[in-house]
């Protein structure tokens, strides 16, 4: 498999078994890892951290990541540069691909990352946009690979909020590997339809059903229940709005009990309010997976950089 030069923007741009692919060369990464292995992949590779928005996981991995594989990570946050207000994203662009091998962009804009690796000419790494969230539904699909040896048949739950960067894709991730994909949500927090249609076309190929609605009975079989933060970085001041939308929406333990299946796991990408999205309880159940599906972004989001700028 060769994806060389490649950038990361969104699964949509992978086929199945390129998406594939990097979960297994993460698995084998984390498996080095855990034997005090790590490579050189990226030796002599300077590697560009933008961040718009804040970060523990995406930040912290692409930091550990680079440095395991011998590059050199320089954070660039939004007090330090001037990323679309002083300076143009292609002006920016064109000056951090002469100096940097690759450039990690988490930001609002999804425009902006395409702006990126358009006009860079080195490989671009989503790391959250509004719209798109990639290298952590790689995390989630190791993950729940790790719990259940396999993903193709599969049935994951989103519950929340439908319409955002996780959500999207998860949709799109599910599609394209085969996992049935549920997304719970009140009618005015459903995706759009367009990028519905599209998964559902994904899905299609891969023998998997996508299906939108606000039924929360519809978790009934599901191996997986995911989640996320009812209200997203930057949309701070519809806190009360979500709050009253999405409060039926929890993910509890008579919603895991709901789905029928005793092995069920609960995922969250973290950040998570407890008490809003998922009580304590099924959170401190769950803690285990969900702190592996957190260490997992890290093997993967190695992976997408071995795989596209590696040696
Ligand atoms: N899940 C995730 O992207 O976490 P951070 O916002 O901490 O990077
Ligand atoms: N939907 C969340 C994801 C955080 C990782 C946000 O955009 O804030």
């Amino acid at each position: 498999m060769n994806l060389k030069g490649r950038s990361f923007l969104t699964l949509k741009d992978f086929t199945p078994d390129e998406i594939l692919y990097l979960i297994d060369l993460a698995a084998d990464l984390k498996e080095k890892k855990k034997q005090g292995v790590t490579g050189k992949s990226l030796e002599g590779k300077n590697i560009a951290l933008i961040f718009e928005k804040p970060s523990t996981r995406t930040r912290c991995a692409f930091t550990v990541a680079c440095i395991d594989e011998g590059a050199h990570p320089e954070y660039l946050g939004k007090n330090d540069i001037q990323l679309g207000y002083k300076e143009s994203v292609e002006d920016t662009a064109r000056v951090l691909g002469r100096m940097f091998d690759g450039i990690e962009f988490r930001g609002f804009l999804h425009k902006n990352v395409e702006l990126l690796a358009k006009h860079s000419g080195v490989p671009v790494w989503n790391g959250l946009t509004d719209d798109y969230h990639p290298t952590q539904i790689l995390a989630d699909m190791l993950t729940i690979k790790e719990q259940f040896g396999v993903l193709k048949g599969l049935n994951l739950v989103f519950i929340g909020d439908g319409r955002n960067n996780v959500a999207n894709s998860i949709m799109v991730g599910c599609g394209k590997l085969g996992v049935n994909c549920t997304i719970i949500a009140p009618d005015s927090l459903w995706p759009e339809a367009e990028l519905v249609a599209t998964c559902q076309g994904y899905a299609k190929e891969a023998g998997s059903k996508i299906m939108i609605t606000d039924q929360i009975d519809a978790v009934e079989g599901a191996d997986v229940i995911y989640t996320d933060v009812w209200v997203s970085m930057g949309e701070e001041e519809k806190a009360a709005e979500r709050l009253s939308l999405l409060k039926d929406y929890q993910v509890n333990a008579v919603l895991m009990k709901k789905t029928g299946k005793e092995k069920a796991i609960a995922l969250h990408c973290l950040p998570a309010v407890k008490g809003n999205e998922i009580t304590e309880e099924v959170f401190e159940t769950h803690a285990n997976v969900i702190f592996d599906e957190a260490e997992n972004r890290m093997h993967t989001i190695k992976a997408v950089m071995v795989a596209t700028l590696g040696k």
